[in-house]
């Protein structure tokens, strides 16, 4: 008999089939039972007929509990009124595991800390489920992106002898008798493939010991970062606008349904296109001090703050310029104003807040190394960043993403917990 996943049920219409799974609920009785069951790909309902089965396969459907794995054949049957359009009449039901105990999660209330406990249960219900496919979506939407351009992935190493993004959030381990840390973020290494490729992105996790306990923060992230090199903030802040514009369109383009589960309100999606309202930090800082926020310039904007101006517009906002003062020890100057950097933040709509950070790097030796001295960062660990700046050096520019900001955002979801498998947050590791 064919095998089948219940999305490609269609294919098997009017015809018999194998679907494999795990029961959802059932109902029924007497002579006739109701099974819904997920593959993962979808749910169908099973109809089980005493008269079909027989008594002896009846009475196992009757015994049949939440979450107990099975293998069912049967004719394919058409149904508008049906769950995905199809129903399955069951002519041979075979049990992989009867599941002997009440499955944790319950068609009811359950409070997020024991969800959270049961995370490695809880990624079968529909609601999650939903966010992880939209999540895997929004994934190849940035790989396709890059792919299609010209971009070349050259991932970047996850111990590291250095910091990129500050030292007061590393994870220390000791490797062999060294330090070294856990990467806040690809760019640096990003930096020299630029240099050998022209146009380089790397993808994977990252990490920040941020003992932030917000609905924004997790402890491990997955990061996408672009870097070019001959490009300047101007270039990558397009890119930027671009490349959002796209993983939307991506997402809508093929999870609706997905986002339907979800209640999102796809207007607010399909609002997304560029052209992207761009603010300098000082004009920032006066939307802020109008909007009654006790923001003084020179302040660093925090969950609050990025709340309100990303509550001020119907797409992302781009806001650059942002003191030196504030930001990483890499970011170029602007030479109209010293004292501001060539970088920028985009901040997703619907007080999503940041979703991407970047700018332009100092390209100029001297520059950078009086910089990591002003930063108190040792110049050994360094040498080969330096040296990017002695062999050909040239503007270039980049930034980075977090896939879980993003992926809240598009879901429309309060918190960062529900967009990766299994996140990773303040005092909490299990499962
Ligand atoms: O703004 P950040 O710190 O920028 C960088 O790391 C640059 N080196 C990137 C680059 O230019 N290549 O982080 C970039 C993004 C943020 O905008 C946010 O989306 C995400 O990473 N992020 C976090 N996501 C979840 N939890 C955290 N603790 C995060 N910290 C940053
Ligand atoms: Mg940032």
């Amino acid at each position: 008999m064919p095998v089948s996943y219940i999305n490609e049920i269609a294919k098997h219409a009017g015809r018999e089939a194998t679907v494999r799974g795990w029961l959802r609920h059932k109902r029924g009785g007497g002579k006739i039972a109701f099974l819904v069951v997920r593959d993962g790909t979808g749910d169908i309902q099973a109809v089980v007929s005493k008269a079909v089965v027989g008594d002896e396969a009846f009475a196992l459907a009757g015994k049949l509990t939440q979450e107990s794995s099975l293998l069912l054949t049967g004719t394919v049957q058409a149904d508008a009124r049906a769950l995905g359009g199809y129903e399955l009449h069951v002519s041979r039901l075979e049990v992989v595991q009867l599941v002997a105990d009440e499955f944790p999660i319950q068609p009811k209330e359950h409070g997020t800390g024991f969800l959270m406990e049961h995370r490695h249960l809880w990624l079968r219900s529909h609601r999650q489920e939903a966010v992880l496919r939209i999540r895997h979506e929004i994934i190849r939407a940035c790989r396709n992106f890059f792919d299609d351009r010209g971009f070349i992935l050259a991932d970047t190493p996850i111990f590291t002898p250095n910091a990129c993004e500050g030292t007061t959030t590393l994870f220390e381990t000791d490797y062999f008798g060294e330090k070294a840390y856990l990467t806040q973020s690809g760019q640096l290494y990003n930096e020299a493939t630029a240099a050998a490729f022209g146009k380089v992105y790397c993808f994977g996790p990252t990490f920040r010991a941020e003992k932030s306990k917000t609905r924004r923060h997790l402890m491990e992230f997955w990061m996408v970062e672009p870097e070019i090199a001959f490009a300047e903030l101007a270039d990558v802040m397009a890119l930027a606008e671009e490349f959002l514009a796209h993983i939307v369109a991506r997402v809508l383009e093929h999870r609706r349904e997905e986002l339907k589960a979800l209640e999102r309100d796809v207007k607010k999606l399909e609002a997304i296109v560029p052209p992207f309202p761009r603010l300098t930090y000082a004009e920032a800082v006066a939307v802020l001090q109008k909007k009654g926020n006790p923001i003084q310039p020179g302040d660093d904007f925090g969950g609050d703050e990025e709340t309100i101006l990303s509550n001020e517009f119907d797409r992302p906002v781009i806001v650059h310029r942002y003191p030196a003062a504030l930001k990483a020890f890499y970011m170029q100057n602007d030479p109209e104003n010293p004292d501001l950097a060539l970088c920028m933040d985009v901040l997703a709509p619907e007080g999503y807040g940041e979703i991407i950070g970047g700018g332009q790097r100092i390209h100029e030796r001297d520059k950078l190394l009086a910089r990591l001295h002003a930063h108190h960062l040792p110049e050994d660990a360094f040498k080969w960043y330096l040296d990017l700046r002695a062999f050909g050096s040239v503007p270039h520019a980049g930034f980075g993403m977090g896939i879980e900001r993003a992926v809240a955002w598009i879901c429309g979801i309060e918190h960062v917990r529900e967009t990766i498998p299994f996140p990773r947050m303040l005092y909490k590791i299990y499962p």
